[in-house]
C-alpha cells in the first residue's frame, strides 16, 4: 500500500504536526510506504506564473509542465490512497494547499483529459483531515463544516478518487478536551483505508 500526504503546516510546534506524526506512524505499523509532500518544508511554490497561467486558463497543453508539478504528478501516479491534512484558516484550507491544487491539477492531467495527454490515475481512496479551533457542531450549525466538504470532497477530489471523506478534528481551542478523541478518530483510519484500497 503506498499512501501520500499532502501536508500543509508551516509549524512543527503545531498541533497539526502533533496528528501527522500520530498518522504517519499508525500507517507505517501496517507496514505500508509512506510519502509525504510537506509543502511549506518544501517550499512548495503556490502562486502561479503567467506562463502556467496560460497553459491553464487558454488550455495550451503543448506547453511544458514545471518540473516540481511533475514531481506532484509522480507522487499521485503512484500512490492507492492519498490523505491532505492540515488547519482550517478563514474556513478553508491554508493557501499554499490551494495553490497546490491550482498547480498540480493541470489542464489535460486532472482535467479537460485528451488522448495524447496521460490522464490522472483514479485513486481508490481519498481523505481529508483538517484541525479546527471550533467545535465541529458549531461548524455544522453555522453551515461551514457543509461547505468545505463540498469544495473538498465534490469539487476538488471530485471524481478522481473512487471513495472519499472529510474529518474535521474540531475544538482544538480547548485542545485537552479533544486530544484523546482525535487521537482514537486517527488510529481507527487504517480500517478505513484497508476497506477501500485492499
Ligand atoms: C490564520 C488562522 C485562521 C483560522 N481560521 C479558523 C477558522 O476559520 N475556523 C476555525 O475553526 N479555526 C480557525 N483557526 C484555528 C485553527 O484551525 C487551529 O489553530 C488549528 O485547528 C490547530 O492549530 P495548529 O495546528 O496551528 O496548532 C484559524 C487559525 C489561524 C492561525
Amino acid at each position: 500500500m503506498n499512501i501520500l500526504i499532502v501536508y500543509s503546516h508551516p509549524s512543527e510546534k503545531s498541533y497539526t504536526f502533533e496528528i501527522l506524526i500520530q498518522l504517519k506512524t499508525a500507517l507505517e505499523q501496517q507496514d505500508w510506504n509512506v510519502e509525504i509532500s510537506d509543502l511549506y518544508a518544501m517550499n512548495f511554490r503556490s502562486d502561479m506564473t503567467e506562463q502556467e497561467y496560460e497553459r491553464e486558463g487558454f488550455a495550451k497543453t503543448e506547453r511544458p509542465i514545471s518540473i516540481d508539478v511533475l514531481m506532484e504528478h509522480k507522487k499521485i501516479e503512484n500512490a492507492d490512497c492519498v490523505i491532505f491534512l492540515y488547519p482550517v484558516w478563514w474556513s478553508d484550507c491554508p493557501a499554499k494547499l490551494k495553490g497546490w491544487f491550482d498547480r498540480v491539477y493541470s489542464v489535460g492531467y486532472a482535467y479537460k483529459h485528451q488522448p495524447e495527454l496521460r490522464k490522472m490515475k483514479s485513486i481508490k481512496y481519498g481523505l481529508v483531515i483538517c484541525t479546527a479551533g471550533y467545535s465541529f457542531e458549531l461548524l455544522t450549525e453555522t453551515g461551514i463544516a457543509q461547505s468545505m466538504q463540498t469544495i473538498m470532497l465534490d469539487d476538488r477530489l471530485g471524481k478522481r478518487f473512487e471513495n472519499k471523506e472529510m474529518l474535521i478534528l474540531g475544538g482544538t481551542l480547548e485542545i485537552e478536551k479533544v486530544r484523546q478523541q482525535h487521537k482514537k478518530q486517527i488510529e481507527e483510519l487504517t480500517n478505513k483505508i484497508k476497506d477501500y484500497c485492499a
